[in-house]
């Protein structure tokens, strides 16, 4: 079941959830700061991507390439990188940054409908992006198709309770709320292997250990309103009022846990279509 009536709406994410970087970087922003993790998230993807040097690599939902940029400095010099993401907003951010890197090709496309000949990728990225796509039977077809036979894919996304800590919290603070800020319930670490051993031959899960330990009541308000569910059942006049909630818990305790569940997979032996 989808935990928003949103998440693979095309329009909805294409104007308002990912219209602009803004919701993601809310996002990034908490995860980067609060993190009690030694390892960067972009170092962990980085870690699980093949040596690139001669290499074909596609990226499909890319957002604002947040990890291919903090990662720009240890592809090799003659990788071919392109990015994808269904929202041109997103592409903006990354544009800047990546303009003039001869390596990088930035398009603006949909998962579903890759525009490129059959056996053109050594690898492909679908990184927090699966659990948007309305069919992911047909983007699985897709990546395999665009795939050479001995290329392979890494899919990250979330667990099936992914910051629910976080989730209790905005049930206390405006009941109605009531409900899970994830969404990626239809591709998520319990059920994403299955997915993915339809298409390709293994699927290995890596675990990236991650959970928050927030200190300040603001960067968490941003990251709630960042968030369909929040937007859609929390009105905006509440911003105030849910610092001061959060505030509280930092004072009684030092700081809020929010534990998070994040990883990624990835499967090689592509079954070609
Ligand atoms: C949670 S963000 C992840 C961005 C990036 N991969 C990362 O890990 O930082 C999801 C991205 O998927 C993109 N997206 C959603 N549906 C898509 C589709 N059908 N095809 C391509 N991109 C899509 C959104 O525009 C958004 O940039």
């Amino acid at each position: 079941m989808d935990s928003d009536p949103f998440s693979t709406d095309r329009d909805y994410l294409r104007q308002v959830q990912y219209g602009s970087a803004n919701n993601l970087n809310a996002r990034i922003q908490i995860h980067k700061r609060f993190t009690k993790s030694t390892q960067a998230w972009e170092d962990f993807i980085f870690e699980h991507l093949p040596d690139l040097s001669g290499k074909r690599l596609l990226a499909l939902g890319c957002g604002n390439a947040t990890q291919w940029r903090a990662n720009q400095h240890r592809f090799a010099p003659d990788a071919q990188i392109v990015l994808t993401d269904l929202s041109e907003g997103m592409l903006a951010e990354a544009r800047a940054d990546l303009m003039g890197d001869n390596r990088f090709t930035l398009l603006c496309m949909d998962a579903a409908n890759l525009e490129f000949q059959d056996n053109n990728f050594d690898f492909v990225t679908a990184n927090h992006m699966l659990y948007h796509v309305p069919d992911i039977n047909q983007t699985l077809t897709e990546v395999t198709r665009v795939l050479k036979p001995d290329g392979a894919m890494m899919a990250a996304t979330n667990g099936a309770n992914y910051m629910v800590d976080l989730d209790l919290l905005l049930t206390e603070f405006w009941p109605e709320y009531g409900g899970l800020h994830t969404m990626s319930l239809k591709f998520n670490l319990l059920n994403g292997a299955e997915q993915l051993q339809a298409w390709f031959g293994e699927v290995e899960k890596k675990l990236y250990s991650g959970d928050l330990w927030v200190t300040e009541a603001q960067p968490l308000v941003d990251y709630a309103f960042s968030l369909p569910r929040v937007q859609q059942l929390i009105p905006l006049d509440q911003k105030d009022a849910m610092r001061v909630f959060f505030q509280v818990r930092i004072d009684q305790s030092g700081g809020i846990l929010i534990r998070k569940e994040t990883g990624l997979f990835l499967a090689n032996q592509p079954k070609k279509p």
